[in-house]
């Protein structure tokens, strides 16, 4: 046990060191960029491409063509590392692989995150094609990743969650959203281990208990980035409306919408960070 957590900071010091060695060297605000956004890593200026298989003790890529990379440069005149491509647990990585980005993104003193997903609106009052400020989560993965031994170097053995998603931030990012005369919706993310999509029932349940939007992301992530002490902005881009509230769910949908929304998330981004 102590051995296995251990393991995961001394590996996350190896990656960390191999990333600075390749020229990363002051990170202003990390960058998760969920299923079909991310495009946005491309418009990053004098970028520092790293290849996830590259980096030491970096999660593998199990998935044929989900091969990612770390994107480094300057965006919104802030320096950004972004994950182009994240690790979902339905993939059947461990939670401490999940999360490993975050960690590294920690030690390389990161004190900022935006994080972005695809997600399913539960809200009957959204539309897919809407972005959502994330103001709260429910984590209904059945685990966390903070799980096993604490190392108190790295924070809190009981870390507190009421801000999860940092309310400066929120404000900050509604006004960012008005001055674009973009919509933008708020609610709770409700985080689902996944692969399935939920059922009729399921997404009932889901309104009833008081989330907005559901997918399969994002939750682990915060909550390593929480316990690290940073602060956090999530951002839902809804890709489709759950079960029984409209159509029936394919992959090949949720993609067709995301790339609608592209170009708003994209300015929302880099308005975001000019800002923050
Ligand atoms: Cl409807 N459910 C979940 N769990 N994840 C999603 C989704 C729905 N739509 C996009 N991602």
């Amino acid at each position: 046990m102590e051995e296995m957590q251990k393991n995961v900071f001394t590996k996350a010091r190896e990656a960390t060191t191999y990333i600075e060695e390749k020229g990363v060297n002051r990170v202003d605000v990390g960058l998760i960029l969920g299923s079909g956004l991310g495009e946005l890593a491309d418009e990053i200026e004098n970028p520092i491409v790293i290849p996830y298989e590259e980096i030491p003790s970096f999660p593998v890529s199990t998935v044929a063509g989900h091969a990612g990379q770390l994107v480094y440069g300057t965006l919104g005149d802030k320096q950004v590392l972004a994950l182009q491509g994240r690790f979902h647990y339905y993939e059947g990585y461990e939670m401490n692989e999940v999360t490993f980005p975050v960690r590294v993104m920690s030690m390389l003193g990161t004190k900022s995150l935006i994080v972005t997903n695809a997600a399913g609106g539960v809200n009957k009052n959204f539309t897919p094609g809407d972005l959502m400020l994330i103001t709260d989560h429910i984590n209904s993965f059945g685990t966390n990743p903070l799980i096993g031994p604490n190392d108190d170097k790295y924070g809190p053995r009981f870390p507190d969650l009421t801000q999860a998603y940092d309310l400066e931030y929120q404000q900050l990012v509604k006004e960012v959203a008005s001055e674009l005369n973009l919509t933008l919706q708020e609610g709770t993310y409700y985080g689902t281990t996944g692969p399935t999509y939920e059922t009729p029932a399921e997404v009932r349940m889901i309104q009833t208990v008081g989330g907005d939007a559901v997918g399969m992301s994002t939750v682990p992530e915060v909550i390593v980035a929480r316990h690290a002490g940073m602060r956090v902005i999530g951002i839902s881009c809804i890709s489709n409306l759950a079960a029984g509230m409209g159509e029936e769910l394919n992959h090949e949908d949720v993609i067709a919408i995301t790339t609608k929304i592209r170009s708003s998330f994209k300015q929302l981004i880099i308005n975001i960070l000019q800002r923050v």
